[in-house]
């Protein structure tokens, strides 16, 4: 039996959200929220859930069934053991949502220093890299230290069409090709891509790539539970099945219309409230653990591109909306924590707290007398006293902040963690009458970007970014 069959292990490892300290009975009346402005959203949330209800069942938000798809995950498991012993290094091409999950699951699920690791330290798997940026240094001095011979490349891209990752490919296609011959090179490169015939795809299917499919209702930045963001966790050595239970055992936490009992209803309605009646439209993220900081980077670009809309589902102007900020503690009371205390009183932070980090670091006995303090503790003991610290001195200043507690990091608890905050930003979208699920913004930007570089059927954005250059600029200092 797998531990997360034990129901007892499970309610052990099941996430808490406390939200005292949004509360205007702790944080007083100014900032603070009060029991009766979040039962006069019951019956707006209730409509938001049963929508949300409403687009499962038409399987509009395709997310929500990841979950249960554990044939995917078993053919994943299989084609990434096959794999794990044959090559030395994983290196995943991917932008935005086809690259953050995967990002957030290695930091948090792998050893911190992974690809440091002797082969056997590493569970016999390869090393992991992510190239989600096109600078050419990084690029360069990745494929310069990699032997092409034993490297796979994980193409992953919903669309096949993001100019980043598609430049990658077509650089690490013609690297392969060069130097193992075009027969072999198809064995070193799988794509992960939408079951559409979009160009990718087609290059793909031609060359006989291994495929790995991205349901069409599930976004980039939903797709952390599909393939985009398990098969590298799964080559990686994560437990992708104790994953998913904990993804499913919060969806089945999140059915709930009540937002009382709901942890990501709650979170959504004080996430709304704090904006539109308090005026937080800063929603900071603070992981007080090392392996949580993806997450937040993570969440940071879904909360972002799903709920930054200009107009709302009626198409009305929306004048609300918080910017995501990813912070870490202990490191950011010394850069950041300044600011959320004393600075305008516009930010929220959401603590991720762990209670049991695992490997303690005990500083011992011998510190003498100025550092007696100190003696007898271990570093998680002190990372949590700080957390707890941070907490009460914004509590006694006033600020609002909440914590998401996990019971410890492992794939049981992040998938819990990743479903709820998914959950959190549709309902939270549902609030503001948005569509969470759409990027115009995103798409703005790629358009520009095919028609500088002289895509077909993009030639007025070309015409446009002409014009800009050729425009007398007077507002530059040289
Ligand atoms: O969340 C999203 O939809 C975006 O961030 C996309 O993931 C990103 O733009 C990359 O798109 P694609 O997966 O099509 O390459």
């Amino acid at each position: 039996m797998d531990r997360w069959q034990n129901p007892d292990w499970v309610k052990q490892m099941a996430l808490r959200l406390d939200f005292s300290r949004m509360m205007a009975d702790v944080i007083g009346p100014e900032h603070g929220i009060t029991r009766a402005e979040i039962n006069e959203l019951i019956s707006r949330a209730g409509v938001v859930a049963a929508d949300i209800a409403k687009r499962r069942q038409t399987n509009e938000l395709g997310f929500y069934r990841l979950p249960y798809d554990v044939l995917t995950a078993g053919n994943l498991v299989q084609i990434a053991t096959a794999l794990r012993e044959k090559c030395g290094a994983f290196i995943v091409l991917g932008i935005g949502g086809s690259a953050l999950g995967g990002i957030a699951l290695f930091r948090s699920l792998c050893h911190p220093l992974h690809n440091l690791l002797t082969r056997e330290k590493r569970g016999g798997g390869p090393r992991i890299f992510f190239l989600d940026n096109i600078d050419p240094l990084t690029c360069r001095a990745l494929l310069d230290n990699i032997d092409p011979a034993k490297t796979i490349f994980n193409v992953v891209t919903k669309s096949g069409t993001t100019t980043e990752t598609i430049s990658q490919f077509l650089i690490c296609r013609r690297m392969l090709t060069a130097k193992l011959g075009k027969k072999a090179a198809k064995d070193h490169i799988i794509v992960t891509t939408e079951n559409q015939p979009n160009p990718l795809r087609r290059i793909a299917e031609k060359e006989g790539y291994v495929i790995l499919d991205i349901p069409e209702n599930v976004g980039g930045r939903f797709s952390v539970f599909s393939p985009a963001g398990l098969f590298p966790a799964a080559v990686a050595g994560i437990n992708i099945e104790e994953l998913l239970a904990g993804a499913w055992y919060m969806e089945q936490r999140c059915r709930t219309g009540d937002i009382w009992q709901n942890p990501a209803y709650m979170a959504g309605v004080l996430h709304y409230l704090a904006d539109t009646s308090k005026g937080l439209n800063i929603a900071v993220m603070m992981p007080y653990s090392d392996a949580l900081y993806q997450v937040a980077i993570w969440f940071r670009q879904l909360w972002a591109e799903s709920l930054g809309k200009a107009a709302d589902i009626s198409g009305n102007p929306v004048h609300y909306g918080q910017t995501p900020i990813a912070a870490l503690g202990t490191t950011d009371q010394h850069s950041q924590l300044q600011l959320y205390m004393e600075g305008p009183y516009n930010k929220m932070i959401t603590f991720l707290l762990v209670e049991n980090h695992g490997a303690g670091l005990a500083i011992g006995q011998e510190t003498g007398n100025d550092y007696r303090y100190l003696a007898g503790h271990d570093l998680g003991e002190i990372l949590n006293i700080e957390g707890r610290s941070t907490q009460l001195a914004l509590t006694a200043a006033g600020r609002s902040n909440m914590s998401i507690i996990l019971p410890e990091v492992n794939p049981f608890t992040i998938g819990q963690l990743l479903f709820l905050l998914e959950v959190q930003t549709v309902f939270t979208g549902g609030l503001y009458n948005i569509n969470p699920m759409d990027q115009p913004g995103v798409q703005a930007s790629k358009d520009y970007i095919y028609g500088m570089l002289g895509r077909k059927g993009f030639e007025p954005k070309a015409e446009d970014a002409a014009a800009w250059q050729q425009r007398k600029n007077p507002y530059v200092i040289s």
